[in-house]
């Protein structure tokens, strides 16, 4: 299976969120980053704004949720039209209800894990989720730069997972630079923001990844 890109819309024109979309179609998916001003110290965009670009967007939808109460939100997000819903393991009170719930809500299930989480922490949730989302920064801004220990947590993530149907994506830091490592590590899914919506011509930067990943 070719590396799928999740471009991430925190780098976008958020005055222009229906044009800014267009401009990544060429992609799998676009990465919605949900922050809540306590789990991370920056706030973004919540329930609303998602349900909308959810009506409209072009791309299957990946929300990331950076909010400290996953539990009680994120099967409303599943609800409103999310493809994939993705929760912070260090946040979760009963990650394996929360999982199930965003599946019963027809939504996939994804658990995130900040760059000083043991990846074996994820290894009992492995039959409840669709992907891990494997942190390659600390969360909360896009242009920060690649965690290098983050290669060697995708590959123990990926031994992990084995023959599982649950898939393995990185956020953070991806640029034409790290992918062709990130791939190499085993990497399903890449999300990158400021990469894409820095360059000049978002589409011609998802063609770059592609081929970076290869
Ligand atoms: C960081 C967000 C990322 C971020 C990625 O907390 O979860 O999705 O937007 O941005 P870049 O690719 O610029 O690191
Ligand atoms: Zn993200």
């Amino acid at each position: 299976m070719p590396v799928e890109i999740s471009p991430s819309i925190l780098t976008a024109d958020f005055a222009n969120l229906e044009r800014e979309l267009g401009r990544i179609a060429s992609a799998d998916w676009v990465h919605l980053d949900v922050m809540d001003g306590h789990f991370v110290p920056n706030l973004t965009i919540g329930l609303p704004v998602i349900r909308r670009i959810a009506q409209i967007s072009p791309l299957p939808t990946d929300v990331h949720l950076m909010i400290d109460n996953p539990d009680g939100f994120a099967p409303q997000y599943a609800a409103a039209g999310a493809a994939s819903v993705t929760f912070h393991l260090e946040a979760a009170r009963a990650p394996v209800r929360l999982a199930r719930a965003i599946r019963a809500e027809g939504a996939k299930a994804a658990v995130a894990i900040n760059p000083a989480t043991p990846v074996a922490a994820v290894e009992d949730l492995l039959e409840e989720v669709d992907m891990v989302l494997i942190m390659s920064v600390e969360p909360g801004f896009g242009g920060q730069s690649f965690i290098e220990r983050s290669l060697a947590r995708l590959e123990q993530a990926k031994r992990l997972i084995g023959a599982r149907p649950v898939k393995l994506q990185i956020d953070g830091g991806a640029d034409r630079g790290t992918t062709p490592r990130i791939a190499a590590a085993g990497a399903d899914v890449i999300v990158a923001g400021s990469a894409v919506f820095g360059a000049a011509d978002p589409a011609a930067e998802i063609r770059a990844l592609r081929e970076a990943a290869r």
